[in-house]
């Protein structure tokens, strides 16, 4: 199977964030009761004061505090609730702790993160200071699969803002945030519709002989055609050898007008 979305109702989603939520308030607001994609039903924080669980009572969303005692604690207890409250999806949002890899692999392909760069550029911390140093023209951000790496793990969105002449960290950090809002319920929904899944066996057997090109892309070409496969493959196409063919040897002008249009949409207010 390449996804296990679409489930054919509403997914069960939680959140998971550390500090003041805006990234949640945006999840919240676009994943409310009644969207038939699916419902934000619980918020899990590792820091009792953070204001994300604030906003997520004031919405009458569950919000649960596990307190930082250790990796060991805070995973088994996150992992008996998100079973409890039968959770299909779980979103990290400013959630500023490394999973381990007992919590990652049961969740691979249902597990993602935002991070303000755009990745594999820039993981870790002070991102929007590191991008001014540097002399960035443009920046982003990305979700991405979480897998057992810091910021690793197969892309599924990015969206990107430009560097403009006089930025300040926090002037950075206001436009990305603004990206952000919008960029994670689209990767939200591209995950949730099945366009979207970390690439493995079962897309390996629907690209057949374009497997090896596609390995060979970088992290951020991987997701076009990825989801150009998915197309084919709804549409009844994906195992058509001519067309197989065609995806693997994509000419390079048309390649790169698809990658800028898709850039262009994806980083679109
Ligand atoms: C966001 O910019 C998010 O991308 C980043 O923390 C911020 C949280 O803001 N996450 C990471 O750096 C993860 N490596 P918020 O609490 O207002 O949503």
């Amino acid at each position: 199977m390449l996804s296990p979305f679409p489930l054919g109702r509403p997914a069960r989603m939680a959140v998971m964030a550390s500090g003041r939520g805006t990234n949640l308030e945006a999840l919240l607001e676009a994943f409310s009761p009644q969207n038939p994609w699916g419902e934000v039903v619980l918020v899990l924080s590792d820091n009792p004061e953070a204001y994300a669980l604030k906003r997520a009572s004031r919405r009458g969303v569950e919000a649960v505090a596990i307190p930082w005692r250790g990796r060991k604690a805070f995973e088994r207890e996150a992992l008996d609730l998100l079973r409890a409250r039968g959770v299909d999806l779980v979103l990290l949002a400013g959630f500023m702790r490394l999973l381990s890899p007992g919590f990652v692999e049961p969740w691979y392909g249902r597990l993602l993160n935002i991070h303000p760069s755009l990745l594999p550029d820039y993981p870790g911390l002070h991102v929007h200071r590191r991008v001014l140093e540097a002399g960035e023209r443009e920046t982003g951000s990305t979700v991405h699969f979480v897998d057992q790496g810091m910021d690793t793990g197969p892309i599924v969105l990015q969206g990107r803002v430009p560097v403009l002449p006089g930025d300040t960290p926090e002037t950075l950090e206001r436009r990305v945030l603004f990206l952000e809002h919008r960029l994670y319920p689209r990767a939200v929904r591209l995950v949730l519709s099945g366009m979207a899944f970390p690439p493995g066996e079962g897309l390996k057997a629907l690209l057949g002989e374009a497997w090896p090109r596609f390995q060979g892309l970088s992290p951020r070409e991987k997701p076009l055609y990825l989801r150009a496969a998915v197309l084919l493959s709804v549409w009844g196409l994906g195992g058509h050898p001519a067309l197989r063919q065609e995806l693997s040897e994509l000419p390079e002008e048309v390649r790169l007008k698809a990658e800028e249009v898709l850039r262009r949409v994806e980083s679109s207010p």
